[in-house]
């Protein structure tokens, strides 16, 4: 199956405020990339205009670590917004700043927002996202509520499910929908920088998840706007949809057609795959013309089917040794 490689998932930081279990493993000696290789705003968006662009690219999203914590995104969200080739800008956050940051992010015309959430228990949240307290889960429902009010929509809530931490609450997280639009989807763990926590959790396929909420509700399709691999559900009468996302239990790499751009400016055509790795930061310092760069993502983006291929062979179950918020989730 061919499909038009148009999304770019670009990271603004590869830090976070939380350090979630299955993202951050507790003791994991994470190397950050220096501040100074950050690309800078500029530089983002000298790509976008120059080099993704012009290869048909039209969708992207911010991601981190946590990208609310880059100083100065709402201006780099506006930016983006106003390009004119851009037919879709999300963010995904942890919801721990947007507060704070959801009106002047909306202000600045961004719509779209993927925030997790793990657990509605303020101690199982803190369990999955670290820190001391119970505070944080208190600060990200704010944060959702915060985007609810101020009218972003789809409002999407992500939930990573790891047996017997939070698979009791799925019907809980599955009801939020019925009164709210809102869109929740729950996440296949997978085995990303978190080996042990892996080996000893397991994981819990989609269809488990799905049928639990069928007998209690029954489930027809849905249908929610965004660009990913989620199959899509609702609760007979409600307002909101269900979204799984089973890249565990059903491989979807053959439909992917995202790209990712590192916050220190490497691109990847995969997030588990560094075939044909092009570093663009190094090549922007270094002078090499644009039109050149524009030339060698071309072909990268060329070889993507290939590598979605070879993918989805050789299985994307393995663990893996970097974590999500290392690569841009
Ligand atoms: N398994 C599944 N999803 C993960 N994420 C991060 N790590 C994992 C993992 N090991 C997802 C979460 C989070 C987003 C940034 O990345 O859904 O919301
Ligand atoms: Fe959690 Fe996201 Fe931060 Fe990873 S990047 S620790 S998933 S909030």
């Amino acid at each position: 199956m061919t499909n038009r490689i148009d999304y770019l998932r670009i990271s603004l930081i590869d830090r976070c405020n939380f350090q979630c279990l299955y993202c951050m493993p507790e003791g994991a000696d994470l190397e950050y990339a220096l501040k100074e290789h950050w690309l800078t705003h500029d530089e983002i968006l000298q790509l976008l205009t120059e080099v993704f662009i012009p290869l048909g690219f039209t969708r992207f999203r911010l991601t981190g670590g946590e990208p609310l914590l880059r100083p100065g995104i709402v201006e780099l969200v506006e930016a983006i917004v106003h390009l004119p080739e851009t037919q879709d800008l999300a963010i995904t956050t942890n919801g721990f700043l947007l507060a704070k940051l959801a009106q002047p992010l909306h202000d600045a015309g961004l719509r779209r927002l993927n925030i997790s959430l793990d657990s509605l228990n303020p101690e199982t949240f803190q369990k999955m996202a670290g820190g001391r307290g119970k505070s944080r889960w208190h600060t990200v429902w704010q944060g959702i509520q915060a985007a609810h009010r101020i009218g972003f929509s789809p409002l999407k809530l992500n939930v990573v499910v790891i047996p017997g931490i939070n698979d009791h609450e799925v019907l809980d997280l599955a009801a939020l929908t019925i009164d709210q639009a809102w869109h929740v989807r729950f996440i296949e763990f997978m085995p990303i920088g978190n080996d042990s926590l892996f080996e000893h959790k397991g994981w819990i396929a989609s269809e488990t998840i799905r049928a639990q909420i069928a007998q209690r509700w029954g489930l027809g399709e849905g249908a929610v706007t965004g660009n990913g691999p989620a199959d899509v559900f609702q609760i007979p009468g409600a307002k909101g949809t269900l979204g799984f996302i089973s890249q565990m239990s059903e491989c979807f790499c053959d439909r992917c057609n995202r790209m990712r751009l590192s916050a220190d400016g490497l691109l990847r055509p995969c997030l588990l795959n560094e075939t044909g790795q092009i570093d663009l930061r190094s090549s922007l310092r270094a002078g090499v013309p644009l039109k050149t760069l524009r030339e060698q993502v071309g072909v990268l983006v060329g070889q993507k089917p290939d590598i979605n291929f070879k993918m989805r062979e050789s299985g994307v179950t393995g663990a893996y040794s970097r974590t999500m918020s290392q690569i841009g989730g």
